[in-house]
């Protein structure tokens, strides 16, 4: 297929909303963590670096590794970028903002030094603005620190007085099913208000995700067929080409549907189905997102006629490397069934999608890393060329790649210069990197920002987590209870994968190849 590359650049007016940070405090358990090394400091220093923090801004890590203000320093160090010309604020400079306090989470000792320190430094940054509390933390722990919390007057303006904007940040897992999401959600909510809670999905960061809310509602071309009438149907891919490297523990008691569909695939597809919003408000955008999950139809996992279907890897080639199969990794069940790829035919019962299947599936060890959302049109009515037959003319379709490499691509058919009746698949590429010139802003930094200016609009409400353990739990049942059948074993490297090929080929369609 030919592409056409438009010679598209940023051209009229260019409107850029970007709210700097007040005077915040941000603490961080679970400080000397992997998550809090590679995504959130980085982050951080990025908007700090950048004007986006205030000048009056500390950064108060706590963890169970014992350690002093100046290794914890040299730790964040290791993990920055080495400093580039024109940033408004040094390394230097941030670094001598981070702090650290060391101790047990369950014991209230710790609080009484973080209460301590925090009072010491709000007085030397001269902090009477937003205090934000990050979890990066194994679920174990969440339910003790929002209480000791809570207790102790850390995260209680009223008694304070002086903090208005206490805030909790906290990522997935919400729970491993209904109950226990419904039970997290009580502890949080008895110690904190919803308006409070930011629960991070690290997908709506990147903006690529967040462009398909601006594409479809800033553009008048696309939203008149967005809709039954024009669409035939949507295919939603997350693949990943890695295992499940150090987090055997973790993943074996979870599996795809819990890792990614319950939240990062379940998102994405609300923003591609919603109904615009009254708004861009937080609860606007929240409630249309809601509404289609509430619209979905019943899953099943009935082997006879199932619209979810799982796989697992086996041995196999990734990158041209051998790799071993997922019973032989670190930390997992030697006879575990635990999925690594699962896929699912979706319908949402409204007048807009009624009839449109959505295809998503997500899988691990699979040829490549690539997430994107493709938006399949229908045929033409009828053929004016009577040597293609219409089934064969390819339709129109539109992916957005949302990684690696960032764009949007239209593919149309055109004539082909030269003979009278040539055709030919031809794709329009807006590719992200060409035109704007710049690689991506990690999605944490976003998101970090956002919650430091207490804008909710791109974290999943307590309804959304609920409901999407509601649409998942009838399959995770099923197959919880089906222990010891067989789980198809798909060869590390593959983009075939049988019981997904026959979920989607059983309505004529065909997944995107990977
Ligand atoms: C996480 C999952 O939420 O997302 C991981 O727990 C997965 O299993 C990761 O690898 C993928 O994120 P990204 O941003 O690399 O696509």
């Amino acid at each position: 297929m030919k592409k056409i590359v438009p010679r598209l650049q940023e051209s009229g007016p260019i409107f850029c909303v970007e709210t700097a940070a007040g005077p915040s405090s941000v603490v961080v358990f679970g400080a000397s963590g992997d998550l809090a090394h590679r995504k959130l400091y980085p982050s951080l220093y990025a908007l700090f670096s950048s004007g986006l923090l205030s000048q009056s801004f500390y950064l108060l890590g706590c963890g169970r590794t014992p350690m002093t203000d100046e290794s914890f320093r040299a730790e964040i160090e290791k993990n920055l970028p080495s400093e580039t010309a024109g940033k408004v604020s040094s390394k230097a400079a941030f670094l001598e903002r981070c702090f650290y306090a060391a101790g047990d989470y369950q014991s209230k000792d710790l609080y009484e030094t973080l209460q301590q320190r925090m009072t010491d430094l709000d007085g030397r940054y001269n902090i009477e603005g937003v205090r934000l509390f990050y979890l990066a933390v194994p679920p174990t722990v969440v339910k003790p620190i929002v209480e000791r919390l809570a207790e102790s007057k850390l995260a209680c303006p009223a008694s304070t007085g002086r903090f208005q904007q206490v805030r909790l940040v906290l990522e997935k897992p919400f729970g491993t099913d209904s109950a226990s999401a419904a039970e997290l959600e009580r502890v949080l909510h008895r110690c904190f208000h919803e308006s409070q809670i930011y629960r991070l999905d690290h997908y709506l960061g990147k903006d690529t995700v967040q462009n398909i809310l601006v594409f479809r509602f800033a553009n008048s071309l696309f939203e008149p067929i967005w809709n039954r009438n024009y669409i035939d149907h949507v295919q939603i891919t997350i693949a990943e080409s890695i295992g499940v490297e150090h987090r055997g523990g973790y993943y074996d008691q979870t599996g795809a549907l819990r890792d990614m569909f319950q939240n990062h695939m379940l998102q994405i597809l609300s923003l591609v189905a919603m109904e615009p919003p009254s708004s861009l408000s937080a609860e606007a955008v929240r409630d249309e997102k809601a509404k289609v999950l509430r619209s979905i139809a019943p899953l099943s996992a009935d082997p006879l006629n199932p619209s979810v279907v799982r796989a697992q890897y086996g041995p196999g080639e990734v990158d041209g490397k051998a790799v071993c199969g997922y019973r032989q990794e670190k930390g997992i069940r030697p006879d575990s069934i635990t999925e690594t790829f699962a896929a699912a035919r979706i319908l949402i019962e409204n007048w807009r999608w009624n009839g449109v299947p959505f295809y998503l599936r997500t899988g691990k060890r699979l040829p490549r890393k690539l997430t994107e959302v493709v938006v399949c049109f229908k045929s033409v009515p009828h053929t004016l060329f009577p040597q293609f037959q219409r089934e064969i003319l390819p339709a129109n379709s539109l992916r957005f790649q949302i990684q690696p490499e960032e764009g949007i691509f239209l593919q149309l058919q055109a004539k082909r210069p030269g003979a009278k009746l040539s055709l030919a698949t031809l794709e329009m590429a807006v590719d992200y990197r060409q035109i704007f010139g710049f690689r991506m802003p990690e999605a944490y930094q976003q998101l970090l920002l956002d919650c430091l200016v207490g804008d909710q609009t791109l974290f999943t409400r307590h309804d959304s987590i609920l409901l999407a353990w509601k649409l998942l739990e009838p399959v995770l049942d099923r197959w919880n209870n089906s222990k010891g059948d067989n789980i198809f074993i798909y060869p590390s490297g593959t983009s075939s994968i049988l019981p997904a090929d026959e979920l989607i080929q059983k309505t004529g369609h065909f997944w995107n190849p990977l």
